[in-house]
Parts: structure tokens; sequence; C-alpha cells
């Protein structure tokens, strides 16, 4: 039932920043130009999952680098050690878009470099609860693109990724706790 499964219908149905406009932002997008949605036709609707995918690994990547600088900037993080967590995130979306970049690339589909608008907030606690969020509707995503008809070796990679969203989930909501005692 692939029919069914449009972008569209999947950013109604999902939370945190998935539910935002479909306006994501081209790579070389500069001054006041407004962000351009990515025109792209996809024959086969399941890649089009796979690429939304991605622009959500790169929103995720400047969303967490902005929150890393802000939360250290705050003096709520006076040992690094939030920092060096999202850090390490960081590095986990940067190897989740390089897989999605080597699948899109191997079935002949131009990979997307196109940003999922991030997130951010005025208090730390509050940037991490988008974080959390935006964890959430990963794994929405890549819940849903597991029930596509994708090869094993495809599914196999999207299984992992959606475990390494799960850890990262979990992580998040670690750390929220004593941002909000700080507050
Ligand atoms: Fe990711
Ligand atoms: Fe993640």
């Amino acid at each position: 039932m692939l029919h069914h499964i449009s972008r569209r219908g999947f950013l109604s149905a999902t939370a945190g920043f998935l539910t935002l406009p479909v306006i994501a932002q081209v790579s070389g997008c500069k001054g006041d130009a407004p962000p351009e949605p990515e025109k792209k036709f996809f024959q086969d609707p399941k890649f089009e999952l796979l690429d939304l995918a991605l622009q959500h690994e790169f929103g995720a990547v400047v969303q967490y680098g902005n929150h890393a600088g802000i939360i250290a900037s705050l003096n709520q993080d006076s040992d690094g050690s939030i920092r060096d967590i999202i850090k390490d995130i960081i590095g986990h979306e940067v190897q989740h878009a390089i897989l999605l970049t080597k699948i899109l690339k191997n079935h002949n589909i131009e990979p997307t470099v196109a940003v999922w608008p991030p997130q951010t907030a005025d208090t730390a606690d509050k940037m991490i609860k988008k974080d959390i969020a935006a964890e959430s509707g990963a794994i929405k995503l890549y819940q849903q693109i597991l029930t596509l008809d994708f090869d094993y070796n495809t599914k196999t990679t999207i299984e992992r990724i959606m475990h390494s969203e799960e850890t990262h989930h979990n992580i998040f909501t670690g750390i929220l706790p004593q941002l909000e005692a700080a507050q």
C-alpha cells in the first residue's frame, strides 16, 4: 500500500519537528531568500521517506550543534559533559546521513542536501525537550520505513539507525531533569 504513504500524510501523523510544514531549506539558500521546498519526483514512493529521513538527519546535526553551544554559554554545563554527550550524538547523526546517502545513491536516486528546519529555544531544558521530540519523530519515521518493501540489507541498516535514535531519546531524557532543576 505504498501509495497510501504520502509525505503529507506521514507529517500530519507524527510528533516533534516532523509536524513542521514541508519547507525544507535547500543547502546554498542564503540571505533573505525564502526556503524552497525540494522539488523531486520519486517513482517509488518508499524512497521519498528515505529522502525525508536524510533531511531530518541533517536537521538534527544543525539543531544539536546549536543546542550544545548555547547550553555551554548558559553556564549550565560547567564540566562540559552535556556538550560532549551531544557531540557524540551529532557524530551518530552524521553517520546515519552517510548511510542513507549511500542507500539512495545505490538505488540511482540523487541524495538530498536539504536540511529539515532545526528547532531551538531560549532555555536549556526547552532545547532538550525539542531534541527529545526530534528523536521521537525520527523513531516514528524509521518505524514507518521498516514497514515498507526494502531489501534485507537496507532494512538491517534502518533497524540499526532506529535503535541508535532510541538510545539518543533515552540519553536526552536522562539529561533533562538536571537542566529543569537549574531553571
Ligand atoms: Fe539519526
Ligand atoms: Fe538521533
